[in-house]
């Protein structure tokens, strides 16, 4: 696997810092808990999808593609880093937005709502929830396709196996950056959405040789369709990167107990999360994703889930512009100092 040889762009300027999380650790008194501050990573407002869309994009530019077309949610990061993304390499961007299950779409919606049209969506699709989000980004490809454009479709959350390279290059950064520092790291804590950035990691590890533990916290689905969604998108992007897929299996780890009522849906632990560590340390999460992850992190600690000598390492994923479109959400205090 030599990451050098595949065409990237280049969103960000330096490593993203890895932080101990002093207060959070001392407060919950479990292992070392630190912080992989992914949140900082470039284009509009950081966030996961920045690694993904290096690889994607220059791959579109490569195949010549004059827009790019993707999807997600009403308040979609993916969508906002993507516009964001294309806007840079002068492209043009189109996207699908998919309807919540109670929540239509309000066009002066604040959060990421406002940041598309401020970054210039060409063009906004609104489906509604349930669609096949799938077939309606390739269906708008063959529209502009027909009408002599160059539409280059990016899958949801830039998960495939060419997106997830992003998150194996971050595994060989962490790897870098811990080696440098002295840092043993025992456990990572992440996102577990569409996978990409799960898929990667484990890839990553995988292939250094590190026996880092990557403990996904699911944030839509139960564990019944997320594992296998995990698993073969950790075997595509192992097999695209000629990575020996020897027990890769055995590395995916997934726990769907901090979901809630669903995807996007609120819950306890997340509130109590999100205002923990923008209390305890300064730094916004999101309500979606990184909210119900901390709440996982924080549960399993609780839990005696891990040893006190470990140091285990949150990934922070980005997404706080979305905190924006709900501003009553936190008006209820569930974690006090
Ligand atoms: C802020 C944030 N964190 C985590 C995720 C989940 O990452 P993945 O889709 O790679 O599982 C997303 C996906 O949109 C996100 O926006």
């Amino acid at each position: 696997m030599l990451l050098a040889k595949l065409p990237r762009r280049s969103y960000t300027h330096a490593t993203t810092p890895i932080e101990k999380l002093t207060h959070l650790s001392k407060l919950l008194d479990g292992p070392s808990i630190y912080i992989k501050r992914d949140d900082l990573l470039g284009l509009a407002g950081g966030g996961n999808k920045t690694r993904k869309l290096e690889y994607l994009l220059a791959d579109a530019i490569r195949k010549g593609a004059d827009t790019i077309v993707t999807g997600g949610a009403l308040q979609s990061n993916h969508c906002r880093l993507t516009l964001a993304a294309a806007v840079k390499e002068g492209l043009k961007c189109h996207l699908v937005l998919e309807e919540g299950v109670a929540t239509p779409y309000d066009p002066d919606a604040n959060g990421n709502n406002l940041l598309y049209k401020l970054l210039g969506a060409e063009f906004i699709k609104v489906v509604p929830y349930g669609s096949d989000m799938i077939a309606d980004m390739h269906a708008l490809g063959e529209e502009l396709a027909a009408a002599g454009r160059k539409p280059y479709v990016i899958p949801i959350g830039g998960s495939n196996e060419l997106g997830s390279v992003g998150y194996v290059a971050c595994a060989q950064e962490i790897l870098q950056q811990t080696f440098e520092t002295g840092l043993v790291l025992d456990d990572v804590v992440v996102a577990s959405g569409s996978g990409g950035t799960q898929a990667g990691l484990i890839v990553g590890f995988h292939a250094s040789s590190a026996p880092i533990k990557v403990h996904g916290i699911n944030v839509s689905r139960p564990n019944e369709t997320q594992i296998p969604k995990i698993t073969d998108l950790v075997q595509q992007t192992a097999s695209y990167l000629n990575v020996a897929d020897n027990q890769l299996a055995d590395r995916v780890h997934c726990y769907d107990g901090y979901v809630g009522e669903g995807y996007t849906i609120p819950t306890q632990g997340m509130i109590e999360a999100v205002q923990m560590l923008a209390r305890t340390e300064g730094i916004l999460l999101d309500s979606v994703y990184t909210g119900k992850v901390m709440a996982g992190l924080i549960d399993l600690v609780r839990k005696g889930a891990f040893k006190k000598e470990d140091n285990v390492l949150f990934i922070h994923t980005g997404g706080s512009p979305s905190l924006y479109a709900n501003p009553t959400l936190f008006n209820e205090d569930l974690f006090v100092l």
